[in-house]
């Protein structure tokens, strides 16, 4: 008998040892949590102490221990409320003894979390006197799987899950709530995926994909049966921005002609936005995605020039007026400041939603984050080359976070794509631009000094 639980005892072990090199997931769902539970109950009071987050007794307390005769209480610790383990952590929620703060938590993360002997450690405060810490059991970003994201009838309908947080959270990109975005990075820092993974949450919801590439069209033009309309150089990007701009005051002329109507009839809401039209009459919403958003600011020539004052004009038109009108940008690029030229910093400041894979100047990184927090430019310079799609995302709360989206091969969203071909709405304004999607011929390419293969 004795003989037969050792053994136990040594498959156990070993198997959770296996598990915790090769599936930390699995590991931390069949052992981590538990033990990593029992861990913070045992030393709760000893690390609260050492890390300076107790509070000496009170003077009723001391008194009362004199009155009594008793040793001098000792100090106490925050009130654990509740310790709930999740998929990938535990969340700690602390109820503050009188004098601590929220500051005094998010001072001490990265002391709590090697006390604890967790990968990492966030604090929030959740509403006066209560703080959650949220710890994670293992590197969730070394190895990205999205959980299934939670949907609710009362949330933003172009919300689309992205990527995920350091804190095992899921990254959502709301349209609604921050329309343009920003996303900057050094080359292969994992921009294009990261956009490929928005175009994979946005391909089955009722919206417009609209695209420039100017990598020659490289990572769009694949997903081109989702597109409504796609641009692979600027001089077509310049027809395809000005079409956009015609269709967006299209849009408004339609919102003000149902504003007219609403007018006469005294107790009905009045419409300023798409969304406040009804169903029925509304356009659809457009996302309009451009990838190597430099290429459209350079020129070499007086002719150039002039098209690129047309392309950004367009731009930040766009980007000033389209959020009522349903049309949210989705720049990305290695570089967007100032040495860009004229206009360039207007069009950023109204990119509200930023984010910074690994870039290799602070100068680069400013231009996400420089006027927001100088803590996210230092976090994007860390970022390690051998951790590409790691980005530090600003979020709704003004805070930012370490986030990495999936790694979604091309094959994979072609795939998605291609069945949601059907939703692909027609916008008559950029019909011009609707990709052909014909089978390609490679016979038609040839750059490669190899003889062509004849069998
Ligand atoms: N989230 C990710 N997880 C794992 N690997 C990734 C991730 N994102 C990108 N990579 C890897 O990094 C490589 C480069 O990514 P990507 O093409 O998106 O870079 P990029 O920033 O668009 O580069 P460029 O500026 O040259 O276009 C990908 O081929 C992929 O192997
Ligand atoms: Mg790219």
């Amino acid at each position: 008998m004795g003989e037969f639980i050792v053994i136990v005892l040594v498959v156990v072990t070993v198997a959770a040892g296996l598990l915790r090199r090769r599936r930390p997931a699995w590991y931390w769902v069949c052992f981590g949590a538990v033990l990593a539970s029992v861990r913070i109950l045992v030393r709760y009071a000893s690390v609260m102490e050492a890390c300076g987050l107790t509070v000496p007794p009170s003077r009723w307390r001391l008194a009362l221990a004199r009155m009594a005769n008793r040793p001098v209480p000792e100090s106490r610790s925050p009130r654990i409320l509740r310790l709930r383990p999740t998929r990938t952590g535990l969340v700690l929620r602390l109820k503050l003894r009188p004098g601590q703060d929220a500051f005094d938590f998010s001072a001490a993360t990265d002391r709590l979390r090697h006390s604890f002997g967790m990968q990492g450690v966030s604090s929030r405060e959740l509403r006066s006197g209560v703080v959650e810490l949220r710890m994670t059991g293992y590197d969730v970003l070394k190895c990205v799987r999205m959980p299934a994201p939670k949907t609710s009838a009362s949330m933003s309908p172009l919300r689309v899950p992205v990527a995920l947080r350091e804190d095992g959270a899921i990254h959502y990109r709301d349209y609604r709530a921050v329309p343009h975005g920003l996303t900057l990075g050094a080359t292969q820092s994992g921009k294009s995926v990261y956009q490929r993974n928005l175009v994979c949450g946005l391909a089955p919801l009722d919206v417009a994909l609209v695209g420039i590439d100017c990598k020659q069209g490289v990572e769009l033009f694949p997903l081109a049966r989702r597109f409504s309309a796609l641009a692979d150089n600027p001089d077509t990007a310049l027809d395809l921005l000005e079409a956009l701009v015609a269709h967006m005051a299209d849009v408004y002329q339609l919102i003000r002609a149902e504003q007219r109507i609403s007018v006469a009839v005294p107790d009905a809401e009045i419409a300023a936005d798409i969304w406040d039209l009804p169903a029925g009459l509304r356009p659809t919403p457009v996302v309009f995605l451009v990838d190597e958003v430099a290429e459209l600011a350079l020129f070499a020539s007086k002719d150039e020039e002039r098209r690129r004052d047309r392309i950004i004009t367009a731009l930040v038109r766009l980007a000033q007026l389209g959020r009522a009108a349903g049309i949210y940008l989705e720049i990305c690029g290695q570089r967007f400041g100032s040495e860009l030229g004229k206009g360039i910093t207007m069009l950023r400041a109204q990119l509200t939603g930023r984010t910074a894979h690994r870039v290799n100047d602070e100068t680069s990184a400013s231009m996400a984050f420089g006027d927001i927090s100088p803590d996210a430019v230092l976090a994007a310079i860390q970022i390690s080359p051998d951790t590409p799609g790691i980005a530090v995302a600003g979020d709704s709360t003004g805070g930012w976070a370490r986030i990495r989206a999936p790694h979604t091969s091309l094959r994979d969203a072609v795939n998605l794509c291609n069945a949601h071909a059907d939703r692909t709405p027609d916008l008559p304004a950029l019909a011009a631009f609707r990709p052909a999607v014909a089978a390609f011929s490679p016979a038609s390419v040839s750059l490669s000094k190899a003889a062509p293969v004849t069998a």
